[in-house]
């Protein structure tokens, strides 16, 4: 009820997770009137900190991650006014009772849970003994949701014993992508591209997530991950259930959660084969980046010598069902590739035949969406070139998004914690959709730890090891940038 307090109330308030995102993305909703009248943050952490102390925080590790443009010294002021901090150490039962007294009440409490998944159990334990777990609260949980299908189970059954599922927001920022949101709009909001969207219309689908940033002092939890766990469980496989799944009755969020869940029920499971063939793990070594010289994955602080984490993945996804039929969806993403670029591309099906010989020999259609780090939407299409003769000329039709609107967009976590504080669903992961992605990339994870096969190096600041390519040249394809 927009009438009622808001007790925000964020675990893990010390961490780089509230400092880089939660609190910038508080800022900006709070600047534009987007929380409650009476909203309150109340940041937990172990540290004995007092609340100036975690203000100095908010002011040395958060301020710099908001626009300079959307601050003013009011604003700001106003913004620390409503924080508390409360020291909690997570396993003591006893601790908990002082948020009690803090966040007394009848007010809208959602607890933010930016910690590790083992503390989600025992913190919602202790919330749910100190009384603070009513039917109108709301808890988020951060990723990594599990790291397999069993650990990601026992979380939901964890969190579940408190929490009804429509009080569980999983948090997959990609959801709150403006991009990724207006996809549902370029696919359900205009008639043109409904009948093509399906086989035999579109030859193949390629989502690419490309990170020039290597894996930075993160190790201690990327080593244990892997890009397969960090970024196609979740994110990928997102993007792929929105450019794939039926169209939903409404946006109601059950109706769209349903058809997702269809698509990740629909992956064809990889065999052994096809682990071989159509699956690509590779592992950076030293390159360059931007014209920098920068360390292999094998040398960063905290990477064991020997690691066999990958830090890239190709894949390559059959969904089998009526609308996808033999259609190849090649997947990519890794670090320290050659730019940071994030792009879905639609390749239509080739012509049925050819009158005009002239021109080049590469005349598909593509709908090229991107993401990052520009928003924008092609259609790649044919013109003819001026002159005498029919000569064909490739030609696209080009709109930048940022250009399209004024109004401001938000960034994912903004719009996120709106949709929270609003109650909306639509764009979290119900638990049986989490639990269906772990489904199919179990099989990819037992795979790969079963052979001996290391990663393939590939040179930070290329597009990835060769095998990427020849992946893709089995398929008679190529990645669309790959230079
Ligand atoms: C996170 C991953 O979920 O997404 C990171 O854990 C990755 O490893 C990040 O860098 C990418 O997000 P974005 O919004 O920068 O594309």
């Amino acid at each position: 009820s927009p009438d009622l307090p808001l007790d925000m109330v964020i675990f893990g308030g010390g961490g780089d997770l509230s400092a880089r995102k939660l609190l910038p993305a508080l800022y900006m909703a709070h600047l534009h009137g987007a929380l409650p009248k009476q909203t309150r943050i109340l940041a937990i952490g172990r540290q004995d900190w007092t609340r100036e102390r975690y203000l100095e925080f908010v002011e040395t590790k958060s301020r710099p991650f908001i626009e300079p443009k959307a601050l003013s010294n009011d604003a700001w002021q106003a913004f620390l006014s409503i924080f508390e901090y409360v020291k909690i150490d997570v396993t003591s039962a006893a601790d908990y009772q002082r948020l009690a007294t803090v966040s007394a009440g009848d007010v809208q409490r959602v607890f933010y849970l930016a910690t590790s998944p083992e503390l989600f159990t025992q913190i919602c334990d202790g919330l749910s003994s100190a009384g603070l777990v009513d039917a109108r609260a709301r808890v988020v949980l951060e990723k990594p949701l599990g790291h397999d299908l069993a650990s990601a189970q026992e979380i939901n059954n964890d969190v579940g014993r408190y929490f009804a599922e429509p009080q569980i927001y999983r948090i997959d920022h990609y959801l709150g992508k403006e991009t990724v949101q207006n996809l549902m709009v370029l696919r359900f909001g205009n008639a043109l591209f409904g009948p093509l969207w399906q086989a035999p219309y579109i030859k193949s689908v390629q989502i690419t997530v490309a990170e020039s940033v290597g894996v930075g002092s993160r190790a201690g939890f990327y080593d244990h991950t892997g890009a397969l766990r960090d970024m196609v469980q979740n994110h990928l496989l997102q993007l792929l259930c929105i450019v794939a799944m039926e169209p939903p009755v409404s946006l109601d969020s059950d109706a769209v959660r349903d058809e997702k869940l269809k698509v990740l029920r629909s992956l064809r499971k990889m065999s052994s084969t096809d682990l071989a063939r159509d699956t690509v793990r590779g592992q950076y070594a030293a390159g360059a980046v931007g014209g920098e010289p920068v360390k292999g994955y094998l040398q960063e602080d905290g990477v064991p010598a020997e690691s066999g984490t990958e830090t890239f993945v190709a894949l390559k996804v059959q969904i089998d069902n009526w609308r996808w039929a033999n259609v190849p969806f090649f997947l990519r993403t890794g670090k320290r590739l050659a730019k940071r670029q994030s792009e879905i591309v639609i390749e239509f099906a080739d012509l049925p035949f050819s009158i005009i010989p002239d021109g080049p020999s590469d005349r598909s259609n593509r709908l090229v969406i991107r993401l990052q780090p520009e928003e924008s939407i092609q259609l790649q299409m044919m013109a003819k070139e001026p002159g005498s003769g029919m000569q064909m000329l490739p030609v696209s039709l080009s709109l930048d998004l940022e250009q399209a609107s004024t109004l401001r967009r938000p960034e994912a976590y903004e719009r996120l914690l709106i949709d929270v504080v609003r109650g909306r669903l639509t764009h979290f992961m119900r638990r049986d959709e989490l639990e269906a992605a772990w489904t199919w990339v179990e099989p990819i994870l037992n795979g790969w730890a079963q052979s001996n096969d290391r990663p393939r190096q590939y040179t930070a600041g290329t597009w990835g090891p060769a095998a990427s390519s020849a992946l893709m040249a089995r398929y008679n394809m190529t990645w669309s940038e790959e230079n």
